[in-house]
């Protein structure tokens, strides 16, 4: 496969987890990727080949981005794909969380996809032309008990997002985001449980698990793809249906709800609630 033969895409965050999954597969899809990390990513580059480089990078560093944009030329040409994946939690309600946590999950995962946008998106305007992902993530579309500090992040980098999409779009450039839900990864299962135990606690998702690397790769693919040339500011759950909605469990669907089979053949296809209802309305009839 070649969807992204001749690209080079830079991808944040890249040695390990989604963001290695993503770099695994746009090589495969034929570009040349830069892993840019904190920690080593000079394995996984010596596992892609001669169509992949290390650099090691802090997000929130601007003098950082200014190197990897550098060093990207300088290996590969010019950057065709940014997908700002880098990022860290604290997993701490806002009474629990210091200011100094709070910031500085802001300053990873905020200010480091404003920073890449600013360097690596400012140097593919100048060439007018180019794709960016920002991974945000479900909790930038709802709120959740615990993650004072990185769903405020990821609300902003979906915001960003669509300001860099309004801005970069005339430019050649196409900015969108890119939500997974609970995902398969060092972030996603800090504790080191076996998947088939993880699975169990995602009953409120209708996928029913937790999801991959490789899943949210593909979308984040599709998107960096000349494939999406009319995809600007979307955003593209990657959630096993997670921010469909929720499950009501007095009700007929839900999947845990063992009762319903049984309750459709005795009651055709409406629900148990349905025929209570129907039967108060008949007794004030
Ligand atoms: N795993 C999940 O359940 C989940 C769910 C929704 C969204 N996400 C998002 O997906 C993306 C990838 O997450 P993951 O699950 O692969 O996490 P991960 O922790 O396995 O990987 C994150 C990577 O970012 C790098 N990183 C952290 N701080 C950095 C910095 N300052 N500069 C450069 N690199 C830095 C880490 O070294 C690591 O390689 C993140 O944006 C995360 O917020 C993850």
């Amino acid at each position: 496969m070649a969807r992204l033969e001749g690209k080079v895409a830079i991808i944040t965050g890249g040695a390990r987890g989604m963001g290695a999954a993503t770099a695994r597969l746009f090589a495969a899809e034929g570009a040349r990727v830069v892993i840019a990390d904190v920690i080593d990513g000079e394995p996984l580059a010596a596992e892609i080949g001669a169509n992949a480089i290390f650099q090691k990078i802090n997000v929130a560093s601007q003098q950082d981005w200014q190197s990897l944009l550098e060093a990207t030329g300088q290996a590969f040409g010019p950057p065709d794909i940014l997908i700002n994946n880098a990022a860290i939690q604290r997993f701490r309600s806002i009474l629990e969380c210091d200011v100094d946590d709070f910031r500085q999950v802001l300053d990873v995962n905020l200010v480091g996809t404003f920073l890449g946008l600013k360097i690596i998106g400012g140097a593919m305007v100048a060439k007018r032309r180019g794709a960016i992902v920002n991974i945000s993530s479900v909790d930038g579309m709802r709120g959740a008990n615990g993650y004072a500090a990185y769903s405020s992040s990821k609300w902003g980098v979906r915001g960003l997002t669509k300001v860099a999409a309004l801005e970069f779009g005339p430019r050649g450039v196409r900015v969108n985001s890119v939500h997974p839900g609970g995902v398969y990864t060092d972030m996603g299962n800090p504790v080191d449980s076996a998947k088939e135990d993880i699975d169990k606690g995602f009953t409120m998702v209708p996928a029913q698990r937790i999801g991959l690397a490789s899943e949210v790769a593909a979308a984040s693919l599709f998107l960096a793809s000349d494939e999406a040339s009319y995809v600007m500011g979307a955003e593209l759950a990657v959630d096993g249906g997670w921010m469909a909605g929720f499950y009501n469990s007095m009700l007929s669907g839900a999947p845990e709800d063992k009762e319903y089979g049984a309750r459709t053949e005795a009651h055709g296809i409406s629900s148990y609630m349905d025929d209570a209802l129907k039967a108060k309305a008949e007794k004030l009839t």
